[in-house]
């Protein structure tokens, strides 16, 4: 009936989200409010990494991308589920680090890594550094050089592999702003410089070809570029790369109609490849990473929103206005995102109601969506957003100082806070 597996109808016709009532959280916490099902996050992360142990005979880690989703809370739960992390900042990796995170298992991305990040991770001890540029390599040989430290090193390699998803969330191909090119040779050069450095472990490879994918071809084609590189540094640098990273990307459900395979399919499928390809090429089975991001959090995530007018004008269309909006989910703005929204407290009635659904900004394109299947919505009621765990917490701003909603984790009809609401200090806080 919804787009994720963990919502429901109780008796009194609510929505409810891992067991508890929608409209009882909206009440105890206030509204715009995300809300995290604990259960299907553990349950997510589980199907990937049983997955990679079933398909890839446990020589695989699964690193959440806290890009997707991070706060201390989130980064409990990971660690605790024993997967790794994929930070892509100095801010993702303190989280990372106060919530008491092995940073052994966390691996550090970033196109334009700064001194300071790159001090911080070998201060740290993060497990791997994914280098995306020679200027990159050397400053960080350098910084271990002068901290007397040698930390392993990935390479971010654009595949040139066209995976259909949104432009802005594409990553592979050539014109990218990521990560050394193939087929140029720009690679294999850097690979060169970076086996012969002293203070740098050069140990893999890794690419990530996009994000919302719903295709497995794109990633089995990734994967067999990725092996046919790590053959030729083989065979014409006698070098073994030990790791390979194929990124996240995994495409979610937000619509009825979506239809996604399910992960262990790709992980079935890509691990295949993987395997066949050593055989082929003659070399050894690296271990391998994946970075899923939206696919953990995406699904197990709701936000609730009060209520306020509701505005139709005849024969074009009905608004209802909602105490959030584009600061809270800047994805339609960004890129027309679509989503399914709820009256929680009418779930059990039909969406026989054709709205656009707006937000509070001064700003006309703060929008959650257009035309979207509504129940009758009135003044006062609680509108629940569906599938938005993944980059709506994370890429939240407070444009109009509009204070950030706060986080809670729902499990077994229990809540709990996970990040408080800004309050207004905190809005204030840095003012001077
Ligand atoms: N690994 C790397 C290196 C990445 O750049 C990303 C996402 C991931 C893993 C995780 O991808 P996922 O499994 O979540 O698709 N803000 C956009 C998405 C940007 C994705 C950026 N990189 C959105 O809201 O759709």
């Amino acid at each position: 009936m919804f787009v994720s597996e963990d919502l429901a109808v109780n008796s009194q016709g609510h929505l409810t989200i891992g067991g508890a009532d929608t409209v009882e959280l909206a009440e105890k916490y206030g509204t715009p409010l995300y809300v995290m099902d604990e259960d299907l996050i553990r349950k997510n992360l589980r199907r990937f990494h049983d997955s990679m142990n079933k398909y890839y005979n446990g020589m695989g880690e699964v690193h959440f991308a806290s890009k997707a989703f991070s706060c201390m809370e989130m980064c409990r739960i990971v660690a605790s589920e024993g997967d790794g992390l994929d930070a892509v900042s100095i801010g993702e990796l303190y989280t990372a680090v106060k919530a008491g995170f092995p940073m052994e298992k966390v691996g550090f991305h970033g196109n334009n890594k700064t001194d300071a990040e790159l001090r911080y991770c070998l201060e740290v001890g993060v497990g791997h550094i994914i280098v995306d540029n020679i200027p990159e390599l050397r400053r960080l040989e350098a910084i271990a050089k002068d901290m007397g430290k040698k930390p392993l090193i990935m390479f971010r390699i654009k595949p040139g592999i066209d995976a259909h998803t949104h432009k802005a969330v594409l990553t592979g191909q050539i014109d990218s702003k990521f990560g050394f090119a193939l087929e140029t040779g720009e690679a294999f050069e850097a690979v060169k410089e970076a086996v012969s450095c002293e203070n740098v472990e050069f140990y893999g490879v890794h690419c990530h070809i996009g994000s919302q994918i719903f295709d497995i071809e794109p990633f089995e084609a990734a994967a067999k570029t990725m092996l046919g590189f790590i053959a030729k540094v083989k065979n014409e640098l006698g070098y073994e790369i030990k790791g390979l990273n194929l990124g996240g990307g995994f495409g979610i459900k937000y619509l009825t109609e979506h239809d996604p395979k399910p992960f262990e399919e790709f992980i079935e499928r890509v691990s295949a490849v993987v395997r066949e390809q050593c055989a082929q090429l003659g070399i050894a089975q690296p271990r391998m990473y994946i970075e899923p991001g939206r696919s953990i959090v995406g699904p197990a995530g709701i936000t609730l929103y009060t209520v306020g007018a509701r505005k139709v004008i005849p024969d074009i269309r009905t608004y209802i206005s909602i105490d959030g909006g584009m600061p809270d989910n800047p994805r339609y703005i960004l890129y027309e995102s679509e989503y399914e929204a709820v009256v929680a407290n009418k779930a059990g009635e039909p969406r026989d109601e054709k709205v656009t659904i707006a937000g509070r900004c001064c700003e006309s394109g703060d929008l959650i969506g257009e035309n979207m299947a509504l129940q009758h919505a009135e003044s006062g009621d609680i509108l629940a957003v569906l599938a938005t765990g993944a980059y709506n917490f994370s890429m939240a701003m407070t444009y109009n100082r509009l204070q950030r909603p706060a986080v809670v984790f729902v499990r077994d009809g229990e809540s709990r806070i996970g990040v408080k609401r800004e309050s207004l200090d905190d809005i204030i806080r840095n003012d001077v």
